[in-house]
């Protein structure tokens, strides 16, 4: 019952008021924002990289209210590509970026999501990296994947996320299973009604399981995104099928979480690519990371009694 109240509350302006201005939210967040300052997120990556992994940035923000605001967050990401170039790290990291940071729910909104995303993701491709489009709730969906399926005429490289708690994901895996796409399977994290999402954890994750199926059977490159270690397993059998060599799909996970899992996999030579959020606009992705495991939101609630 917990998790549909916190991601209600991700939503939220006067919790997140409550909750930004708490004096121990913050060493909460730090276990999943490697920080508030580029160049403290450059760090993590550097020894994420000395560890064997791979990265994806997520400079956060969402829910941009207007345009001068969605300027500002594709700027962020242009910042960070020359980082990247600066600091040599294009080779290791990608870039992962929500549309609605970059206006998609403004008046005219898809139009100005693209406009924002298509210099980011051409500075990507000229350093030699990719970006992916993070799925946010399901009225973004279609949005979404017209901007990708426009993005990837010129940059074929650009991946996308797709959510199997969503009833129609099995058929977008169909349609995105094809040569040289890459695609982001995750469980999904925001409040879905019914009439589109299934609602219940083994649906969603025997509709994983369908989903991943397709997309390892596909021609395209397969991205693993949990932490759930039977989806792990059958990953790796599923790609053992469809005879995929171990650079032939990547495992992802989120900062902070399962780390020794994360570590367990490098050692047995698969790719692992960690998606390292940064930034102050951390409140939307921590409360979804809280819904996710209520012991997340008893350790928060006994460090605020703690006091
Ligand atoms: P599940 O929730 O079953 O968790 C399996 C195990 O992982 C738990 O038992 C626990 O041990 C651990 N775990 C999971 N979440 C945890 C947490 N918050 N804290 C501590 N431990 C935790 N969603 C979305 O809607 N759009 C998106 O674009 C993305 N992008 C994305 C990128 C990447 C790289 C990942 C890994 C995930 C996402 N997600 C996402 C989030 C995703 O939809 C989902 O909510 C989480 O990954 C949790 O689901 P799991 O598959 O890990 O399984």
């Amino acid at each position: 019952m917990l998790g549909p109240v916190l991601r209600g509350a991700a939503r939220s302006d006067t919790i997140r008021h409550a909750v930004s201005t708490a004096p121990v939210t913050r060493t909460v967040v730090d276990r999943y924002v490697a920080g508030e300052r580029l160049d403290e997120a450059l760090r993590t990556v550097r020894s994420l990289a000395a560890a064997g992994m791979d990265v994806t940035f997520d400079h956060l923000g969402e829910d941009t209210g207007d345009r001068a605001e969605a300027s500002r967050n594709r700027d962020a990401y242009l910042a960070l590509c020359e980082a990247l170039a600066r600091e040599d790290l294009a080779a290791h990291a990608e870039m992962s970026v929500k549309l609605s940071a970059f206006g998609q729910a403004l008046p005219g909104g898809h139009e100005v999501a693209y406009e924002n995303v298509r210099p980011v993701v051409e500075r990507a491709a000229e350093l030699g990296t990719m970006v992916t489009l993070d799925m946010e709730d399901h009225t973004t969906v279609d949005s979404t994947l017209a901007i990708l399926a426009e993005l990837r005429k010129d940059f074929p490289r650009t991946g996308a996320v797709v959510q199997s708690y969503l009833f129609r994901t099995e058929d977008d895996c169909r349609a995105l299973a094809g040569e040289g796409s890459r695609v982001r399977l995750v469980k999904g994290a925001y409040d879905e009604p019914a009439e589109v999402a299934y609602q219940n954890k083994r649906d969603v994750d025997r509709a994983y399981v369908r989903c991943l199926k397709v997309l390892m059977a596909g021609k395209g490159y397969p991205m693993v995104g949990s932490h759930d270690p039977r989806i792990v397993a059958i990953a790796q059998e599923l790609a053992r099928r469809a005879g995929r060599k171990q650079d032939e799909f990547e495992f992802q996970m989120l900062y902070g979480i399962r780390e020794a899992e994360q570590r367990r996999l490098v050692a047995q030579h698969h790719r692992m690519r960690v998606y390292v959020p940064y930034g102050t606009d951390w409140y939307g992705y921590f409360m979804r990371r809280l819904a996710e495991r209520p012991a997340n939101l008893a350790f928060f609630l006994r460090s605020l009694a703690s006091r």
